[in-house]
Protein backbone atom coordinates (compact mmCIF):
# COMPACT_ATOMS: atom_id res chain seq x y z
CA UNK A 1 0.00 0.00 0.00
CA UNK A 2 1.05 3.57 -0.60
CA UNK A 3 1.65 4.62 3.01
CA UNK A 4 0.66 8.84 3.48
CA UNK A 5 3.74 10.65 4.27
CA UNK A 6 2.78 12.32 7.54
CA UNK A 7 4.47 14.59 10.28
CA UNK A 8 3.83 14.62 14.17
CA UNK A 9 4.25 17.89 15.91
CA UNK A 10 5.42 17.73 19.12
CA UNK A 11 6.06 19.88 22.60
CA UNK A 12 6.72 16.90 25.25
CA UNK A 13 7.19 13.52 26.33
CA UNK A 14 6.39 11.91 22.99
CA UNK A 15 4.44 9.03 24.02
CA UNK A 16 2.06 9.32 21.34
CA UNK A 17 4.72 9.80 18.85
CA UNK A 18 6.78 6.84 19.90
CA UNK A 19 3.15 5.06 19.34
CA UNK A 20 2.48 6.37 15.92
CA UNK A 21 5.91 5.54 15.06
CA UNK A 22 5.55 1.96 16.15
CA UNK A 23 1.73 1.28 14.64
CA UNK A 24 3.09 2.89 11.47
CA UNK A 25 5.78 0.34 11.14
CA UNK A 26 2.87 -2.64 10.44
CA UNK A 27 2.70 -3.31 6.75
CA UNK A 28 -0.89 -1.71 6.60
CA UNK A 29 -1.00 0.79 8.47
CA UNK A 30 -1.63 3.97 6.07
CA UNK A 31 1.18 6.05 6.93
CA UNK A 32 4.93 6.52 7.21
CA UNK A 33 6.05 9.00 10.00
CA UNK A 34 8.53 10.92 7.98
CA UNK A 35 9.19 13.86 9.70
CA UNK A 36 8.76 15.50 13.46
CA UNK A 37 8.69 19.12 14.51
CA UNK A 38 9.07 20.50 18.09
CA UNK A 39 8.89 23.96 19.63
CA UNK A 40 11.69 22.75 22.29
CA UNK A 41 14.45 20.87 22.21
CA UNK A 42 15.36 19.08 25.22
CA UNK A 43 11.99 16.98 24.84
CA UNK A 44 11.93 13.14 25.77
CA UNK A 45 9.79 13.32 22.21
CA UNK A 46 13.37 14.37 20.41
CA UNK A 47 15.14 11.37 21.87
CA UNK A 48 12.48 9.22 19.96
CA UNK A 49 13.05 10.98 16.95
CA UNK A 50 16.64 10.19 16.65
CA UNK A 51 16.54 6.86 18.01
CA UNK A 52 14.02 6.16 15.60
CA UNK A 53 16.12 8.06 12.68
CA UNK A 54 13.28 10.41 12.06
CA UNK A 55 14.13 14.35 10.99
CA UNK A 56 13.28 16.14 12.81
CA UNK A 57 13.21 20.34 13.41
CA UNK A 58 13.07 22.20 16.05
CA UNK A 59 12.09 25.48 15.62
CA UNK A 60 11.10 27.99 18.27
CA UNK A 61 11.59 32.03 16.17
CA UNK A 62 9.00 34.39 15.51
CA UNK A 63 5.73 33.18 14.59
CA UNK A 64 5.54 34.44 10.86
CA UNK A 65 9.48 33.44 10.56
CA UNK A 66 8.75 29.72 12.12
CA UNK A 67 5.53 29.01 10.24
CA UNK A 68 6.84 29.42 7.20
CA UNK A 69 10.34 27.75 7.82
CA UNK A 70 7.45 24.80 8.87
CA UNK A 71 5.62 25.06 5.81
CA UNK A 72 8.97 24.76 3.35
CA UNK A 73 9.83 21.81 4.91
CA UNK A 74 6.63 19.99 4.57
CA UNK A 75 6.05 21.06 1.50
CA UNK A 76 9.61 19.83 0.28
CA UNK A 77 9.06 16.80 2.18
CA UNK A 78 5.56 16.22 0.69
CA UNK A 79 4.14 15.78 3.45
CA UNK A 80 -0.06 14.98 3.35
CA UNK A 81 -0.99 14.65 7.08
CA UNK A 82 -0.16 16.44 10.09
CA UNK A 83 -0.88 14.68 13.60
CA UNK A 84 -0.61 17.54 16.56
CA UNK A 85 0.38 15.64 19.55
CA UNK A 86 1.11 17.30 22.24
CA UNK A 87 1.94 20.73 20.53
CA UNK A 88 1.82 23.46 22.66
CA UNK A 89 1.32 26.29 19.55
CA UNK A 90 -1.70 27.84 18.33
CA UNK A 91 -1.19 27.43 14.16
CA UNK A 92 -1.85 30.64 12.44
CA UNK A 93 -5.03 30.45 9.92
CA UNK A 94 -2.74 30.80 7.29
CA UNK A 95 -1.03 27.52 8.44
CA UNK A 96 -4.60 25.80 9.05
CA UNK A 97 -5.78 26.96 5.52
CA UNK A 98 -2.79 25.82 4.09
CA UNK A 99 -3.32 22.20 5.35
CA UNK A 100 -6.89 22.69 5.09
CA UNK A 101 -8.40 18.88 6.20
CA UNK A 102 -5.23 17.61 6.62
CA UNK A 103 -4.19 18.12 10.31
CA UNK A 104 -5.32 16.48 13.47
CA UNK A 105 -5.16 16.79 17.06
CA UNK A 106 -5.62 14.40 20.07
CA UNK A 107 -7.09 15.71 23.47
CA UNK A 108 -7.35 13.92 26.76
CA UNK A 109 -11.14 14.66 27.33
CA UNK A 110 -13.89 13.27 25.68
CA UNK A 111 -14.68 15.99 23.58
CA UNK A 112 -16.63 18.69 23.56
CA UNK A 113 -16.07 18.16 27.70
CA UNK A 114 -12.88 19.97 28.90
CA UNK A 115 -11.53 21.68 26.05
CA UNK A 116 -8.35 23.74 27.01
CA UNK A 117 -5.80 22.67 29.35
CA UNK A 118 -5.17 21.21 32.43
CA UNK A 119 -8.17 18.67 31.55
CA UNK A 120 -7.46 15.85 34.46
CA UNK A 121 -7.89 18.00 37.65
CA UNK A 122 -11.12 19.36 35.68
CA UNK A 123 -12.34 16.30 35.26
CA UNK A 124 -11.94 14.64 38.42
CA UNK A 125 -13.09 17.91 40.30
CA UNK A 126 -16.48 17.97 37.78
CA UNK A 127 -16.93 14.69 39.30
CA UNK A 128 -17.13 12.79 35.83
CA UNK A 129 -17.96 8.93 35.31
CA UNK A 130 -16.33 8.37 32.70
CA UNK A 131 -13.44 10.37 30.49
CA UNK A 132 -11.05 8.85 27.57
CA UNK A 133 -9.22 10.87 24.67
CA UNK A 134 -10.54 12.53 21.27
CA UNK A 135 -8.81 12.26 18.01
CA UNK A 136 -10.44 15.26 15.85
CA UNK A 137 -9.67 17.66 12.79
CA UNK A 138 -8.07 20.95 13.87
CA UNK A 139 -9.92 24.08 12.93
CA UNK A 140 -10.18 27.36 13.67
CA UNK A 141 -11.22 26.71 17.36
CA UNK A 142 -9.62 25.26 20.41
CA UNK A 143 -10.35 21.86 20.41
CA UNK A 144 -13.67 22.11 18.15
CA UNK A 145 -12.88 20.00 14.53
CA UNK A 146 -14.76 17.65 13.34
CA UNK A 147 -14.53 14.97 15.71
CA UNK A 148 -12.88 11.09 14.25
CA UNK A 149 -13.16 9.15 17.08
CA UNK A 150 -13.05 8.85 21.18
CA UNK A 151 -11.97 6.31 23.87
CA UNK A 152 -12.86 6.11 26.91
CA UNK A 153 -13.16 4.33 30.35
CA UNK A 154 -15.12 4.41 33.57
CA UNK A 155 -13.40 6.44 36.65
CA UNK A 156 -13.32 4.64 39.70
CA UNK A 157 -13.37 6.31 43.05
CA UNK A 158 -8.98 5.56 43.68
CA UNK A 159 -8.41 7.54 40.56
CA UNK A 160 -5.99 10.34 41.02
CA UNK A 161 -4.81 12.80 37.88
CA UNK A 162 -1.78 10.69 37.25
CA UNK A 163 -3.80 7.63 37.43
CA UNK A 164 -6.37 9.13 35.12
CA UNK A 165 -3.52 10.60 33.11
CA UNK A 166 -2.02 7.19 32.57
CA UNK A 167 -5.37 5.36 31.90
CA UNK A 168 -6.06 8.18 29.17
CA UNK A 169 -2.55 7.48 27.36
CA UNK A 170 -2.55 3.73 26.88
CA UNK A 171 -6.00 4.77 25.20
CA UNK A 172 -4.10 7.96 23.49
CA UNK A 173 -1.34 4.99 21.89
CA UNK A 174 -4.11 3.16 20.06
CA UNK A 175 -6.64 5.43 19.32
CA UNK A 176 -4.50 8.41 17.34
CA UNK A 177 -3.73 5.33 15.38
CA UNK A 178 -7.33 3.68 14.91
CA UNK A 179 -8.53 6.84 13.68
CA UNK A 180 -5.80 7.05 11.13
CA UNK A 181 -6.54 4.03 9.65
CA UNK A 182 -10.53 4.94 10.03
CA UNK A 183 -10.34 8.47 7.85
CA UNK A 184 -7.30 7.35 5.52
CA UNK A 185 -8.59 3.26 5.07
CA UNK A 186 -10.57 4.09 1.66
CA UNK A 187 -8.18 6.78 0.31
C1 LIG B 1 -1.40 13.85 25.28
O1 LIG B 1 -2.00 13.47 26.48
C2 LIG B 1 -2.39 14.54 24.37
O2 LIG B 1 -3.69 14.17 24.59
C3 LIG B 1 -2.20 15.99 24.71
O3 LIG B 1 -0.84 16.13 25.03
C4 LIG B 1 -0.33 14.91 25.52
C5 LIG B 1 0.94 14.61 24.79
O4 LIG B 1 1.63 13.55 25.36
N1 LIG B 1 -2.65 16.81 23.62
P1 LIG B 1 2.88 12.90 24.65
O5 LIG B 1 3.89 14.03 24.42
O6 LIG B 1 2.42 12.28 23.38
O7 LIG B 1 3.41 11.89 25.63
Amino acid sequence: MVKKKTCVFISGTGSNLNALIKNSRSYNFPVKIEFVVSNKSDIKGIKIAKKFKIPYLIINTRKSLYENKIIEELKNRNIKIICLAGYMKILSNNFLNKFNGKIINIHPSLLPKFKGLNTFNRILKKKEKKTGCTIHYVNKKLDSGKIILKKEFIISKSDTVDSIKIRTQRLEHVGYSEALIKILRNN
